[in-house]
């Protein structure tokens, strides 16, 4: 079952920091996940459309130029980081799960992806791009079918595997509390992987093993790494 850093090591540090990245890393986890959004020019990351859920600013990301949101405190001193700092940090250690949070964001994405694949040592098969919004997902494939897509669901809907199967998903991303042995059957039958958010208790993760989850997403990746080094 592989680990995945919950906007990095965000039961330590920051979430979405490079310091919580840098953290995850040392952790040696096998993937960090962040949240983009888009705003003036520029690809950041950060979970929220308000600037007051995480750092000490106030407004909408999207209205807000670089240079402003680079004064701004995203915890212990930390700036919001764009997602080429985040590449740059990450350089091919460990996969990465982007998620998209806003609109806008994909041509730009690829472009900036395709770039870190010349510059900084990734393989395609590092990213992971990921979504609530399936329409993005989707425009995603309509680009270049070779990028991995995780559909993102909050919720349980009917025949969800084989939706994700027509959107030629690589992966399936749902919340812990809709997930059981049914799903995730259903899921491998359609070759699509399972990775379950957000998980940070030990009897979840004994339950996820036994389901045959593929990956967690966790605040506390080693905590979570020990617990399943001793199923
Ligand atoms: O990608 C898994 C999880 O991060 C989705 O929910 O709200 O934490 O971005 P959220
Ligand atoms: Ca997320």
């Amino acid at each position: 079952m592989r680990v995945i850093a919950h906007r990095g090591a965000s039961g330590h540090e920051p979430e979405n920091t490079l310091l919580a990245i840098e953290a995850a890393l040392k952790m040696q986890v096998d993937a960090v996940e962040i949240d983009i959004h888009q705003t003036e020019g520029e690809l950041i990351v950060i979970h929220d459309r308000w600037l007051h859920k995480t750092t000490d600013g106030e407004g909408r990301v999207s209205e807000k130029p670089l240079s402003q949101l680079k004064l701004l405190d995203a915890g212990k001193g930390e700036k919001i980081p764009t997602l080429w700092e985040v590449l740059t940090l990450v350089a091919g250690r460990c996969d990465l799960n982007i998620e998209l949070k806003s609109e806008k964001t994909v041509k730009p994405l690829l472009a900036m992806l395709e770039k870190a694949m010349s510059r900084l040592g990734f393989e395609q098969s590092q990213f992971l791009l990921s979504s609530f919004n399936h329409h993005l997902l989707r425009e995603i494939k309509l680009l270049d079918m070779a990028w991995r897509i995780g559909a993102l669901t909050g919720s349980r809907p009917i025949n969800y595997a084989r939706f994700a199967e027509k959107l030629d998903a690589y992966s399936i991303h749902i919340d812990i509390d809709f997930v059981d042995e049914c799903f995730v059957n259903d899921a491998h039958e359609r070759g699509l992987k399972v990775f379950v958010y957000t998980v940070d208790y030990e009897e979840d993760i004994a339950d996820l093993h036994r389901m045959r989850v593929d990956g967690i997403f966790t605040n506390y990746p080693t905590r979570s790494m020990v617990r399943i080094a001793h199923l």
